[in-house]
């Protein structure tokens, strides 16, 4: 999976600087995650997991985070620095499994489109659990799959794609299949004894229109379990993006 990414680093972080829809989509989910995030203040630090070509480290520095970044694609690692050569030190390569960085180390983390692509997702979980303190912020995203245009996908457009790769393996990897919500439960547990108290969502739909979560969307509960409100967002977006404090 990862040797796909390095082939295709700079076209996937080209797509930020296309007029279509994918440009739209990834750009939406960014100005979510950063809406969702809050002004770093120039004092907090924090993680961005799967930081790609470092587009999100980037606008973070800008707004006073101190970032760092983890990922496996050394492509994708080169080009992060390359875009923010004063952080390069803490821009590396390493997987969300296996996060090199001390415990409780970042006031907050963000995993955008990368978590869906982890191979132990549980494992992935307990580390950005692990390098956040009490009080510490997360901004997960996490494909809609329970949503129409994602539903179609998971079932016929992703199996068919996974298929043909097999025998062809070029362009952007296939996320595996995924057929519930982020289990934010897990995220929780590992936690240990923080409290849920804060979770709100943005929905970013196809067209990269963004829908703020209410309690109609996705309930999240007190066990952190997340189940479907009657909200139409919650049917038709694409991607979920959860900001949760812990
Ligand atoms: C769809 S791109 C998203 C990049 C960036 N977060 C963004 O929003 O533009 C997925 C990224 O996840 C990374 N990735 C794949 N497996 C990973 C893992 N196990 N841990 C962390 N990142 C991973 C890929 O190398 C790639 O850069």
């Amino acid at each position: 999976m990862s040797e796909l990414w390095e082939a295709e680093a700079r076209r996937y972080d080209a797509g930020y600087d296309s007029t279509g829809r994918a440009g739209r989509v990834i750009r939406a989910r960014q100005e979510a995650a950063i809406g969702l995030l809050g002004d770093g203040l120039g004092i907090a630090r924090v993680l961005d997991v799967g930081m790609g070509g470092g587009r999100l480290c980037t606008a973070l520095a800008d707004n006073g985070w101190e970032v760092a970044g983890v990922d496996p694609s050394e492509a994708m690692v080169a080009l992060a620095r390359s875009r923010l050569p004063g952080a390069a030190e803490t821009l590396v390569v390493g997987r969300a499994e296996e996060l090199p960085f001390p415990d409780a180390s970042f006031d907050a983390v963000t995993a955008l489109g990368s978590l869906e692509y982890t191979r132990d997702l549980d494992a992935a979980l307990r580390e950005i659990a692990r390098v956040m303190p009490v009080k510490g912020r997360a901004v997960l995203s996490w494909p809609n799959y329970g949503g129409l245009t994602p539903l179609w996908r998971g079932r016929v457009l992703y199996p068919s794609l996974r298929a043909i790769k097999r025998i062809l393996p070029v362009g952007r990897p296939v996320p595996p299949p995924a057929s519930l919500p982020l289990p934010l439960d897990k995220f929780l547990e590992a936690c240990g004894d923080a409290r849920l108290f804060m979770a709100i969502a943005a929905y970013i739909y196809p067209s990269g229109r963004v829908h703020w979560g209410d309690a109609d969307g996705f309930v999240i509960r007190a066990d952190g379990r997340v189940r479907r409100g009657r909200n139409p967002a919650a049917r038709f977006s694409q991607i979920l993006c959860t900001a949760v404090r812990v």
